[in-house]
C-alpha cells in the first residue's frame, strides 16, 4: 500500500519574483488558501498518512504555517471566532501527517528526493510537484489504484502542444488503452526534434524505493541540476515497469505568474 508522499518545496520560485522573495510560492493564496493545501488535501483524500516536505532554510515559513499552535491558541482564547477555530482544526489535522527534511542548496529535484532516502518505508511512494494543481478529480487516488492493478511505477501525463515540449519531461509511449500506456523512455525538456511524443510528464509520480540507489550516483544533467527524470530513465531502460496515465482532472500550472492568476480564476469557478 502507498501511504507516504513526498513534496519537493525547496525551489527558489524565481518565476514568481518579487513575491517569492518574502513568501514561499507554495503559500501564495489561490482563491483564499495556500496552493499547498490543495496538494495536501489530494494526498489525504487518496489515503496517504505521511507527507514529507522537502524545504530549505529560506522556506522555513512553510513549517511556521503549520506549527503556529501557540499563536492560534492565544487568539482563539481572546476571541471565540468560529472561523478561526475551524482553521486551527484544519491546520492541526495537516500537522499530524507532515514531516520535514532539508535541502539547503537547490541542486535539482533528484537531489531533493534523495533527502528522503532514510524515511521511505515501503517499496513505492508518491511524489507531488507543488506547481502542478489538478482539480475536479483526484489524480493521486487514480494513480494509487493503477499501481495496484499494474504493480508498476506510475507517472501522470498530459498531451501538450508540439511547440511546448521543451518545457516538460517527454515520454516515449506504447498505448494500453485511452488513458494508460507503457513508458519506454523519458527525456527531460527535449527540443521539438528530439521529443519522442507529445506526452508530457505532469508532477505526480509513484516511484520505487530503488530509485534512491540510482540517485546516489546520478550525474548532473540539464543546467547542472540533478534531475529525477534522468534516474527514472535509468530505471526504465533497465526493465523496470513504468505506466503513464492521462489523468481525468483539470490541470493548472501554478509555477508562472500567468498560470497562478489563472488557477485562482478556475478554482473560484468551482468553489473548491
Ligand atoms: C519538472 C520535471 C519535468 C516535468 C515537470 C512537470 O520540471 O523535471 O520532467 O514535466 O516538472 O511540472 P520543472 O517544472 O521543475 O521545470
Amino acid at each position: 500500500m502507498i501511504k507516504q508522499a513526498i513534496i519537493p518545496l525547496a525551489g527558489l520560485g524565481t518565476r514568481l519574483l518579487p513575491l517569492t522573495s518574502v513568501i514561499p510560492k507554495e503559500l501564495l493564496p489561490i482563491n483564499g488558501k495556500p496552493g499547498l493545501e490543495y496538494i495536501l488535501d489530494e494526498c489525504l483524500q487518496s489515503g496517504i498518512t505521511e507527507v514529507i516536505f522537502i524545504i530549505s532554510k529560506k522556506k522555513r515559513a512553510i513549517k511556521q504555517y503549520f506549527y503556529n499552535d501557540s499563536f492560534y491558541k492565544k487568539i482563539i482564547k481572546k476571541k471565540k471566532n468560529m472561523r478561526l477555530i475551524e482553521e486551527y482544526k484544519k491546520i492541526k489535522k495537516y500537522k499530524k501527517v507532515i514531516k520535514f527534511v532539508y535541502q539547503d542548496s537547490p541542486r535539482g529535484t533528484g537531489d531533493a528526493v534523495l533527502k528522503c532516502k532514510n524515511l521511505i518505508k515501503s517499496n513505492f511512494f508518491l511524489m507531488l510537484m507543488p506547481d502542478d494543481l489538478i482539480i475536479k478529480n483526484n489524480c493521486s487516488k487514480s494513480m494509487i489504484a493503477l499501481h495496484k492493478k499494474y504493480k508498476a511505477s506510475i507517472i501522470a501525463s498530459k498531451r501538450v502542444k508540439k511547440n511546448n515540449v521543451s518545457r516538460w519531461g517527454i515520454l516515449k509511449v506504447k498505448k494500453i488503452n485511452n488513458r494508460d500506456f507503457i513508458i519506454n523512455d523519458v527525456i527531460e525538456k527535449p527540443t521539438v526534434k528530439k521529443a519522442p511524443s507529445r506526452h508530457a510528464v505532469i508532477g505526480r509520480y509513484i516511484l520505487p524505493k530503488k530509485i534512491f540507489k540510482i540517485l546516489e550516483k546520478q550525474k548532473p544533467g540539464q543546467n547542472g541540476e540533478i534531475h529525477i527524470t534522468d534516474s527514472i530513465r535509468t530505471l526504465i531502460l533497465s526493465e523496470n515497469k513504468f505506466i503513464g496515465h492521462i489523468f481525468a482532472g483539470k490541470y493548472l500550472d501554478c509555477g508562472t505568474m500567468k498560470g497562478y492568476i489563472n488557477s485562482t480564476l478556475e478554482i473560484s469557478k468551482y468553489n473548491l
